[in-house]
């Protein structure tokens, strides 16, 4: 084999079905230490379920997932491990809706990697820091716009210091002014180096931010190139079709 060291997860013809309706047919990935990719495709082809499967929120039905060469698809894998390594920020936050900014952040951090509430602490304010919402750590996720929670969200994901993070559709639910601040936070999470993977329909975005793009239809991935490639000269009819519906000067 000659798989590179800094392959951090590795799909290898990983399928979904959900009774006779396959939903993922054979998706074929690797992602790379600090690497960022992102995916786009038409509603309904699969984007979300690629990355449910990445971090076992669904069970594959076909194919390997290997982290750092190890398959965690095996009943023998430890996926207590894996879980607190692989982060995901959803489309509607998905903050406790009973607990303050700062509790969000620090409860997984205790429960899951043990730290004491002290430890905790310091690293959720780091974080909230980071993403602009250390003035709202009292305040309970109703209190705040979503452009805010999502915020709260993602400082959340890296307090947890995963080895990936995977975001799905970070903006969709967010009324268009504050798109722009949850993005801005997403740009300056990609230049430390975190390792990042994206469904979006930012297309802008995604052609600024990536280092690969994946265009996924159908349950396949019909095209993978850089960004510059992908947007401005894609290859294949689905994805031509598929970016033609976004206005040009977008991106
Ligand atoms: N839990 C489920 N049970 C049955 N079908 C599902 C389930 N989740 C998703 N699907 C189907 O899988 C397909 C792909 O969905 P999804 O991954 O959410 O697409 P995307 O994120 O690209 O819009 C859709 O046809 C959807 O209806
Ligand atoms: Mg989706």
């Amino acid at each position: 084999m000659t798989e590179s060291n800094d392959v951090i997860l590795s799909l290898k013809h990983m399928q979904k079905s959900y009774g006779s309706h396959k939903v993922l047919k054979d998706i074929s990935f690797d992602i790379k230490k600090g690497e960022i990719v992102t995916i786009i495709g038409p509603s309904g082809g699969g984007k979300s379920t690629t990355l449910r499967c990445i971090n076992l929120l669904e069970e594959p039905t076909g194919g390997e997932i290997d982290f750092h060469g190890e398959n965690i698809l095996h009943p023998s894998y430890n996926r207590n491990t894996f879980r607190s390594k692989v982060g995901m920020v959803f489309q509607q936050f998905d903050l406790f809706e009973n607990k303050n900014v700062l509790e969000n952040c620090m409860i997984g951090q205790e429960l899951v990697l043990k730290r004491s509430k002290d430890e905790a602490r310091k690293i959720a304010m780091a974080n909230l820091k980071k993403v602009g919402m250390e003035p709202f750590i009292k305040a309970k996720p109703q209190q705040l716009s979503g452009g805010q929670q999502q915020r709260v969200a993602i400082a959340r994901a890296i307090s947890m210091d995963p080895e990936v993070l995977l975001f799905d559709e970070p903006t969709s639910a967010l009324d268009p002014e504050m798109v722009g601040e949850v993005l801005e936070v997403m740009q300056k999470l990609a230049t430390t180096g975190l390792t990042m993977v994206i469904v979006t329909h930012e297309m802008g975005f995604a052609k600024s931010i990536s280092d690969r793009v994946l265009f996924i239809s159908d349950g396949i991935i019909t095209e993978q190139d850089s960004p510059y490639e992908l947007f401005d000269h894609p290859k294949n009819e689905k994805t031509q079709k598929f970016l033609s519906n976004f206005r040009n000067n977008e991106f």
